[in-house]
């Protein structure tokens, strides 16, 4: 186990207060709260953001890249799209001196294990989502091979007529690989077009989708699926995927049912 290793003044750090600190090579982000100090990774598991520059409410820290919120305390995630903890790391303060030891990864106070990870929850139930253009459509002269019709259960999707709805519900079959929920649910399909292709009896289908964040590493196979699995309708003559980013995804798009999924309440 390392040693504590001088981080700062008491001094240094108002209270409430925070601090980047370096020690063993590691940024730490130092807080001062209610008297007493604690120590976590500067790095927000989302997409490595760095957490001493997001805001400060008691004992949450609120990322400020795409606004997961974790306890100093702990480094536990409270909050999408952050699903697991920062490392937290060991703290004394003596003679007005702030040490810190690191701990290594995945050891918890003393060395000990840490608990396993449990689902974030937030603080708020916002309203349900809204997808940035869930009714928009491209103008095409293609549409008498589209219908405004809700697909219709126990016949195969693959065969109904072609929709926005239906390829949303074919899009519920692909699942981010880290959350293991279904893209639709999470908000990340922002449009759905269709346009003629040189079968004239097939679409070409062409959706928008985000990502929660621009860096996300499931990004390739969720393209990939998306356009395996739309792909599969038998009116489809090709997919196009594009990643957009504006407006960003947060965590409000996501429906009551990925909501539930995850254990947000
Ligand atoms: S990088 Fe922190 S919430 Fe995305």
């Amino acid at each position: 186990m390392s040693e504590f290793i001088h981080a700062a003044n008491i001094g240094d750090v108002t209270d409430p207060g925070k601090m980047l600190v370096e020690i063993d090579g590691e940024m730490i982000a130092l807080f001062h709260v209610g008297g007493s100090f604690y120590a976590i990774d500067d790095v927000c598991t989302h997409d490595g953001g760095p957490l001493v520059d997001g805001d400060l409410q008691d004992y949450t820290i609120a990322c400020p890249r795409h606004g997961a919120k974790f306890d100093i305390r702990t480094g536990s995630a409270l909050s999408m799209p952050a699903i697991r903890p920062t490392l937290s790391h060991d703290v004394k303060v003596e003679d007005g001196s702030v040490f810190v030891r690191i701990r290594e990864n995945g050891s918890g106070p003393n060395g000990n294990p840490m608990p396993s990870t449990t689902p974030p929850a937030t603080t708020a139930h916002t309203n349900p989502p809204q997808t940035a253009a869930t009714n928009t459509r491209s103008n095409n002269d293609a549409t008498t091979e589209t219908t405004d019709r809700p697909p219709v259960e126990g016949q195969s999707l693959t065969s109904q007529s072609l929709s926005e709805d239906l390829v949303r519900e074919l899009l519920k079959q692909v699942k981010d690989p880290e959350l293991f929920v279904n893209i639709v649910d999470l908000g990340l399909i922002y449009d759905v077009s269709f346009s003629p292709s040189s079968d004239e009896s097939k679409q070409l289908v062409s959706i928008d989708m985000t990502m929660t964040s621009p860096a996300c590493p499931a990004g390739p196979q969720l393209i990939a699926d998306t356009k395996r699995v739309v792909g599969t309708h038998e009116k489809v003559a090709d997919v196009e995927v594009r990643i957009v980013m504006e407006p960003p995804w947060t965590p409000d798009r996501m429906t009551d049912d990925a909501r539930d999924q995850l254990g947000i309440f």
